[in-house]
């Protein structure tokens, strides 16, 4: 292409152009220019230029229209160092493989049938939090819900054998989280010794993580028999008796590990933040939280959610839309542009990053009237009539859409109505809630709450 259409966009000051803004607050800034350039903009970021692309029927000529003329970004190595080749960062026909056996998994229809230990496990060990009821000891809920959903995840991904490591791995994890580089640490210097450290402490919890997720593998044979897990539907049709098992898992190691780390990483921690969220949104909304607990109490009542029940959750599922939509806890993605074309009529040069950003879309004020307030009745079935689907994206879109989506509503909705069947949870006094954009989008200060028992 040798006309050039770029969009327009903020160029920034100096040899650093943006940078600085996009690392002090990078949703904000971003939501700033989609208001200032439009549907697509063209964003100095000092060493390089990037897209943002708002604009819904946009992000669908990126998503489905063009799809095959992006791939995934994969810039951050620490994500592919801790994930590796799985259905997340995987490209091609290993990724098509990998989707496609995958899928059957993932519908409502055989996710629905494991609700019942879901259930039971979630409920004990929300049970836990009775002492602190009891002893008026407040919840600090991000921590919790990501024990939660880790637990969750690892015995869905894993099976059995994540029950006696989870403790393990949620400690390994943490210190993975902690020393994970902040956006600020990205272009800076490994000779900067804080950043020396964050590196090796973050290698060292990856080898214990490998070393944790290698010896389940090593004892699977020994426990498959009555596995839930994803982990025996990786194994290949014949594939089942001890011996063929063992052999299985010896060969292909590396690849089993990338499968399941990506399906628990992608699954635990997006939920885990997003619980926090609707949970924060349903204490600070009086009205909100009282029709979630006429809501369970109707259609629920004392016993155990049971796929069923849970689908008759109407109002509580627009509560966790509109709380993703508000706060989606993956604020954005982005695709690299494999070769020239052009979005929007703008050229696209080869190699671009087009940054697309839930937290801007769903903030648009010609697809969202009042953009910033917290409305559930948007989800109303008349209200969605005419509302593009490319301008709600908690979940992205296209072929490389979540495929867990059902799996974190219908966990949402659960984790809701069993907090709703037992407790009130009301943020703490002078806690401080702001939103901060990590890998997800977490509370910054995370979200400690008092916990109180319902009167029976
Ligand atoms: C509220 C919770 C969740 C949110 C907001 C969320 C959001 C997303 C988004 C935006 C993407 C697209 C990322 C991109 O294109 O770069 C994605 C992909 C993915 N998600 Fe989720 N997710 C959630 C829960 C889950 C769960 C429970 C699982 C279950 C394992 C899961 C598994 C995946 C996988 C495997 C991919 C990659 C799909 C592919 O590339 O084919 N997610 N998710």
């Amino acid at each position: 292409m040798s006309n050039h259409n770029f969009p327009p966009g903020p160029e920034g000051q100096g040899k650093l152009g943006c940078l600085p803004e996009m690392r002090a607050n990078p949703m904000e800034f971003l939501e700033q220019v989609a208001l200032k350039y439009g549907g697509i903009a063209r964003v100095n970021m000092g060493a390089y230029y990037s897209y943002l692309v708002s604009e819904p029927k946009l992000i669908k000529e990126v998503l489905v229209d063009n799809y095959d003329k992006y791939k995934k970004n994969t810039r951050y190595k620490q994500v592919r160092m801790v994930i590796g080749e799985g259905m997340l960062l995987s490209e091609g026909d290993v990724w098509k493989n990998q989707r496609s056996h995958a899928q059957p998994k993932f519908t409502a229809k055989s996710l629905d049938k494991q609700v019942d230990w879901i259930t039971a496990l979630a409920a004990d060990f929300l049970d836990t939090w009775d002492s602190n009821a009891k002893e008026n000891k407040p919840v600090e809920l991000e921590y919790q819900f990501n024990l939660l959903t880790q637990l969750l995840a690892g015995v869905w991904v894993m099976g059995e054998g994540f029950k006696p490591r989870a403790q393990t791995v949620f400690s390994i994890y943490n210190q993975i989280r902690m020393n994970w580089p902040e956006m600020t640490d990205l272009r800076s210097t490994l000779l900067q010794p804080k950043n020396l450290k964050k590196e090796i402490n973050f290698r060292k919890a990856l080898a214990n993580l490998n070393k944790c997720v290698y010896s389940l593998l090593d004892d699977y044979s020994n426990t498959y028999e009555n596995d839930i897990g994803f982990l025996k539907h990786l194994l290949p049709e014949g594939v089942n008796d001890k011996s063929a098992i063992k052999k299985y898992i010896k060969n292909n190691r590396r690849s089993l590990r990338d499968q399941l780390l990506t399906l628990f990483v992608t699954a635990f921690e997006t939920t885990a933040t997003s619980l926090c969220w609707s949970l924060y949104v349903i204490d600070k909304y009086s009205e909100v939280k009282q029709s979630i607990h006429d809501e369970v109490n109707q259609v629920i009542g004392l016993q155990a959610p049971t796929a069923e029940l849970l689908n008759k959750l109407d109002y509580t599922e627009k509560v966790i839309k509109e709380s993703l939509r508000l706060y989606s806890s993956v604020h954005s993605f982005s695709r690299v542009a494999l070769l020239d074309h052009e979005i929007g009529g703008y050229q696209v040069p080869k190699e671009m990053t087009v940054i697309i950003s839930s937290y801007v879309t769903h903030r648009l004020p010609e697809y969202w009237d009042d953009p910033h307030t917290f409305d559930p009745s948007r989800f109303d079935k008349q209200r969605t009539v005419g509302r593009s689907r490319f301008a709600y994206i908690p979940f992205a879109a296209g072929h490389r859409n979540c495929i867990g989506s059902y799996m974190a509503l219908m966990q949402s909705k659960l984790v809701v109505a069993l907090i709703a069947q037992r407790y009130n949870l009301t943020l703490c006094d002078g806690h401080k809630v702001e939103k901060h954009a990590a890998t997800t989008m977490r509370p910054k200060y995370g979200m400690k709450m008092n916990v109180q028992h319902l009167a029976a």
